[in-house]
């Protein structure tokens, strides 16, 4: 898959070297193409924002270093209509089923947008070219897209094929029934006076899962009784 970012802090995705998606660049099953914005700016100062047509408070990200690094991206893209994100909190809301749809891209891009947002025009010229989403990691507001997006990444790149070592271990995660995930525990069997729940020493592996799915229903009803509510309402 390729992703590409646009970004006026290309050093934030540096940590992208790390861990399993590090390894799965070195791979090669992702191909990671950071890009400053700044890059195509032409003035002394390297300008990406002005005031607000119309006033009030803060910058607008401009219009054409945008146009000009998705212009160089979409000439690059290998597919003929790549998919490009713009993380914001005016949009719909990132969720385990959107990153397995993301997963299944072969080119994303990720727009990051900084002060109080991008020159409208700039997602329209987009959706001209590819399609386009503005995608919201929840019902907060973060200083730009660059958290978001490093957040998306983590969360569609594990589901990815190859990259997660057992893909086992990805199927019984929250969020992927409908239900939270279930505690785990690993030895010691006593550690400080707290024993490990008898019936995952038993062996018996029936009783472990039905024992292992009352947890998750349970927890889910305490924890996020709207996300238990659509579950029971599938059931
Ligand atoms: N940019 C600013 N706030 C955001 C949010 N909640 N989600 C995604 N991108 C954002």
């Amino acid at each position: 898959m390729r992703i590409d970012i646009v970004t006026i802090f290309p050093q934030f995705f540096d940590i992208l070297d790390l861990s399993l998606l590090g390894k799965a660049r070195a791979q090669g099953i992702i191909d990671l193409h950071v890009h400053d914005l700044r890059d195509a700016t032409h003035d002394r100062h390297r300008a990406v924002d002005d005031t607000p047509y119309g006033g009030g408070a803060g910058m607008v990200m401009k219009p054409e270093p945008w146009g000009e690094t998705l212009d160089a991206i979409f000439e690059a893209s290998p597919v003929d209509s790549p998919l490009v994100v713009f993380p914001s909190p005016a949009g719909t809301t990132f969720t385990q089923p959107y990153a397995h749809e993301l997963s299944r891209e072969s080119h994303i891009i990720f727009g990051c947008g900084r002060y109080e947002g991008i020159d409208q025009r700039v997602f329209e010229y987009a959706a001209s070219r590819a399609r386009v989403q503005l995608v919201s990691l929840g019902d907060y507001v973060l200083n730009g897209g660059e958290v978001a997006v490093m957040a998306m990444i983590e969360a569609f790149g594990r589901l990815i094929p190859g990259v997660v070592g057992n893909p086992e271990s990805l199927v019984e995660e929250s969020h992927e029934q409908g239900l939270l995930e279930y505690p785990s525990y690993t030895k010691p069997a006593v550690w400080r006076d707290r024993e490990v729940p008898s019936i995952l020493l038993s062996g018996h592996h029936a009783n472990i899962a039905a024992w292992r799915h009352e947890q998750q229903v349970e927890r889910t009803q305490r924890v996020r009784p709207d996300l238990y509510a659509a579950w029971a309402n599938e059931q």
